[in-house]
């Protein structure tokens, strides 16, 4: 029988930038095949190739055995190949059922399409992916993890037979991402071939049957997903073997980190101990007001209820909660994104109103949103450009120190962000546009540390990088917070938040249910309050 889905010897260069060499990858019916690499490997191109969306420079694309001669998104539609891209693509402004429709009805007469048959499919799709998503909602009313969802659901709609995954888990949580791996096996069960992109290694060997690893655009092994371990996955990734590799790339801190993040416990803060301030004692000094405290601040628009916390300097307070629990909404008001109606934020103890971002940055609160593309960078201007965004003509900014020049530190600044965080292709003058989805991510990141804000809030900062950029991401985060930084991170990878927070706060139905401490927060209790199990 022949193949799904092949590639042989296809390559692919952007200007003088070799994204695919020479490629040859194959997919079989009720296969799942993964494929892994660095940031900037070569993935998304190889996936966008097969969607018609990129067209091959050379080599020879078959679906079922015969050759594709031009494959456009269109064709590539109707020969059964869908693509759940790295970043969703809906239509914002048009409903989610209608989103849905359009990965189904193109296969059918026009005359037969009803809006209540598409509410009904949407709502039974979205039933079978577990998704609490209303059909009438816009998609662009959506959180990011969200339209992923929807994404999900617009291709199961489909009824494709031959599936491209690029990293759908990023912005998930364990539940959401459970399901789709049951999912994921019932497609392959319907005799589906299926190619899985994913930076999270721990999940392949539950779904994978086989794997491909790509480096620097070279395919250099495909495997039997149990005949490799993840560390010799991470070695073919990264061309050596990975030990080396962190000595060599002057990185031994960074990865030594990992294991800091999965064994041991960062040093418990004062910040903690001192936690309930309490009424001021006629004996003792008055503790000092926390960096950042909410009191029943609430966004009604949003769906924001009645939050209260406190976050102090020097801390890591991490966020946890299901997709849809209301992270994104709390960061958004903390930001001055979207305006609270009632309840009150204080900064040094003093209330603030925000009544746009503007105010926000003003009074030093920093944010990393979780749409990359449509917040956090800007694709349409340089590396440099990005990473100084925040700087550029901050007041706390001398004109000619140590006699550089604007652009002199500028460039610096950019070079010293592309060195730390291994930006591929290493060059202040790219476009961000043109970069990888973790590389944009690791410019975003970099841009926020260089502003240096009092008070951090980080939505999913290490969604879609590889590992050793998750690493730096971890020690950048905590070297913000021993500088004296409050660092708020929202996070779905649950690890992350347990292995980085000072204090995790667990959210539900908008609210913060639970605040706990390190080490009350263990992955069962956070999870059974973010599903609303017992307290
Ligand atoms: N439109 C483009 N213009 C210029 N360069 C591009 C373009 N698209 C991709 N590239 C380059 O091709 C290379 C491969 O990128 P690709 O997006 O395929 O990586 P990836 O493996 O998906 O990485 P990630 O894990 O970060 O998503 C990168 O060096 C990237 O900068
Ligand atoms: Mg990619």
């Amino acid at each position: 029988m022949p193949d799904a889905l092949s590639l042989s010897h296809v390559s692919k260069s952007f200007g003088g930038v070799c994204a695919l060499r020479d490629v040859s990858f194959a997919v079989q019916t009720a296969e799942v095949h993964a494929l892994v690499g660095e940031n900037g490997a070569g993935k998304s191109t190889l996936i966008n190739i097969v969607a018609g969306a990129v067209q091959a420079d050379a080599g020879d694309l078959r679906v079922r055995g015969d050759a594709v001669v031009n494959p456009s998104p269109a064709t590539m539609r109707s020969l059964g190949i869908a693509v759940i891209h790295q970043h969703p693509s809906l239509f914002p402004h048009v409903s989610v059922a209608e989103n849905i429709a359009l990965g189904w009805e193109a296969r059918r007469p026009a005359a037969l399409i009803n809006h209540a048959e598409r509410r009904r499919r949407a709502k039974d799709v979205l039933e079978r992916i577990g998704a609490r998503i209303e059909p009438e909602t816009d998609a662009g009313h959506l959180s990011f993890a969200q339209q992923q969802l929807v994404e999900i659901a617009r291709t199961l709609a489909s009824d494709a037979s031959i599936i491209l995954f690029d990293e759908p888990t990023a912005g998930l949580g364990v539940d959401d991402a459970q399901r789709l791996f049951d999912l994921i096996r019932m497609l392959k069960q319907q005799h589906a071939a299926i190619v899985y992109i994913s930076h999270r290694l721990e999940e392949l060997p539950a779904i994978a049957d086989r794997i491909s690893v790509l480096r620097d655009g070279l395919l250099v092994a495909t495997r039997a997903m149990n005949e490799l371990s993840s560390d010799a996955i991470v070695s073919l990734m990264v061309g050596r073997d990975y030990a080396e590799q962190s000595v060599r790339s002057g990185k031994a801190g960074a990865l030594a980190d990992l294991s800091v993040v999965s064994n041991s416990s960062t040093p418990v803060t004062t910040a903690q101990a001192a936690n309930a301030p309490g009424p001021p004692s006629a004996e003792g000094p008055r503790p000092a007001a926390p960096l950042l405290e909410l009191k029943s601040l609430t966004c009604s628009a949003s769906g924001v209820r009645d939050v209260s916390l406190s976050m102090r300097a020097g801390e890591v307070l991490g966020i946890a909660g299901l997709v849809g629990s209301g992270r994104t909404e709390l960061a958004r008001t903390i930001t001055g994104h979207d305006r609270a109606d009632m309840g009150e934020l204080l900064i040094d103890g003093r209330p603030r109103t925000l009544r746009s971002p503007l105010d926000a940055a003003a009074l030093g609160i920093g944010y990393l949103p979780e749409d990359r593309r449509r917040d956090a960078v800007i694709g349409e201007m340089t590396v440099s450009e990005n990473v100084n965004a925040a700087t550029m003509s901050g007041p706390g900014r001398a004109p000619s120190l140590l006699g550089l020049s604007v652009q002199d530190r500028e460039s610096a600044a950019a070079t010293a962000a592309i060195k730390r965080f291994d930006v591929r292709p290493p060059s202040a003058a790219a476009l961000v546009s043109s970069l990888s989805g973790g590389n944009q991510q690791k410019v975003a990141i970099a841009q926020r540390a260089a502003a240096r804000p009092r008070i951090l809030i980080l939505d999913e900062p290490t969604q879609g990088v590889d590992v050793a950029a998750k690493a730096e991401i971890h020690r950048i985060i905590r070297e913000m917070a021993a500088s004296g930084a409050g660092v708020l991170m929202i996070s779905s990878d649950l690890g992350e938040v347990l292995s980085m927070s000072d204090r995790v706060g667990v959210m539900r139905g908008g609210r913060v249910v639970a605040i706990l401490d390190r080490a009350e927060a263990t992955p069962e209790h956070v999870m059974s309050l973010a599903v609303g199990g017992v307290a």
